[in-house]
């Protein structure tokens, strides 16, 4: 049966370590890797723009001996010109795994439908399943296990990172206080809140919606935020944003509240004075450019795991 990865709950805790200690092992010796996708090919669908993501995959896989396209999706959406069931069915005829980076939740879950090779989710408004994989691999290196730890998450909460971020969070029966305003447009939807807390039943995770940044950050290993502008948003409701989320900005006395060993993680593109004062981004504690990194070593775990070559 082919597998996809449209969220990071689509993989269990176990396949989840699995990738997670793949990646850190090619990330020690990729040269052994050099071969294992040879003259295969990835198709990378694209609707919103990226830095990280595209670069991470593109050279992802050509280190792994294959080759990838970059397709923009821009100026002509999904479901537009051709239903997405013809572009998979298609798609699926020429290349090996198909990735997408869409605006919506479903046209990523058509194309895993109808596809009959590997889709992988680079982002929608529901997941960032890539992210966090990259997320949970910079953890474990940096506190050398993945054992119940606190993670709290600070900002834009009606967010894709904080979804996939919730998800695994319950899978590994962690504490996760999300700190956000109370408004349901920047808030999780029920929908995740159900998924968190159903998984949670089973592992004792508790993962949390509050609204007090400072209780949030305390006791914490793990400081998160994300943009306050994603992708798509428009460019007028910046002002409105920045006034909501201010009070959710991670400061120092954020870092103070929190484990004297907690590490910063933001998933990048990052403003400096928005969703984290530069002292912090910049700062001794920040691990932003190691999660940025894994990115490339996770993918290629992901694409291995995706082609039944573990
Ligand atoms: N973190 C992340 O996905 O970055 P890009 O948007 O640059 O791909
Ligand atoms: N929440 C952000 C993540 C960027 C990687 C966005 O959707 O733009």
């Amino acid at each position: 049966m082919v597998r996809h990865l449209v969220k990071v709950s689509d993989f269990s805790k176990e396949e989840c370590e699995k990738v997670i200690n793949k990646s850190i092992e090619i990330k020690k010796n990729p040269k052994k890797y050099s071969s294992t996708l040879d003259g295969e090919t990835l198709l990378m669908l694209f609707e919103k723009p990226s830095l990280r993501t595209r670069i991470s995959f593109e050279t992802g896989m050509q280190q792994l001996g294959g080759h990838a396209i970059f397709y923009s999706i821009k100026d002509s959406p999904l479901g537009k010109k051709e239903n997405i069931s013809d572009t998979a069915k298609v798609a699926s005829r020429f290349v090996n795994i198909i990735a997408a980076r869409v605006f919506k939740r479903q046209d990523i879950w058509d194309l895993a439908k109808y596809a009959n090779v590997p889709v992988i989710n680079m982002l929608d408004d529901f997941a960032h399943p890539c992210q966090i994989l990259g997320d949970f691999q910079t953890i474990k290196e940096k506190k050398n296990n993945l054992e119940n730890m606190k993670l709290s998450y600070f900002g834009d909460a009606h967010n894709n990172v904080t979804y996939d971020l919730m998800r695994i969070c319950a899978m590994f029966g962690w504490r996760m206080d999300v700190a956000c305003p109370k408004a349901p447009e920047y808030s999780p939807e029920q929908i995740i809140i159900d998924e968190a807390s159903e998984i949670s039943k089973k592992t004792g995770a508790e993962v949390n919606i509050v609204h007090d940044a400072l209780e949030a950050a305390r006791e914490s290993d793990i400081i998160y935020t994300d943009s306050w502008m994603s992708y798509g948003i428009p460019q007028e409701q910046e002002e409105e944003r920045k006034k909501v989320f201010m009070r959710f900005q991670v400061t120092s006395s954020i870092m103070e509240a929190a484990k004297p060993d907690a590490v910063f993680m933001n998933c990048l593109p990052a403003m400096r004075e928005y969703e984290q004062t530069a002292e912090i981004i910049d700062g001794p504690q920040s691990i932003v450019f190691d999660q940025a990194e894994n990115r490339l070593h996770i993918q290629k775990a992901i694409m291995l795991f995706l082609r039944d070559k573990f």
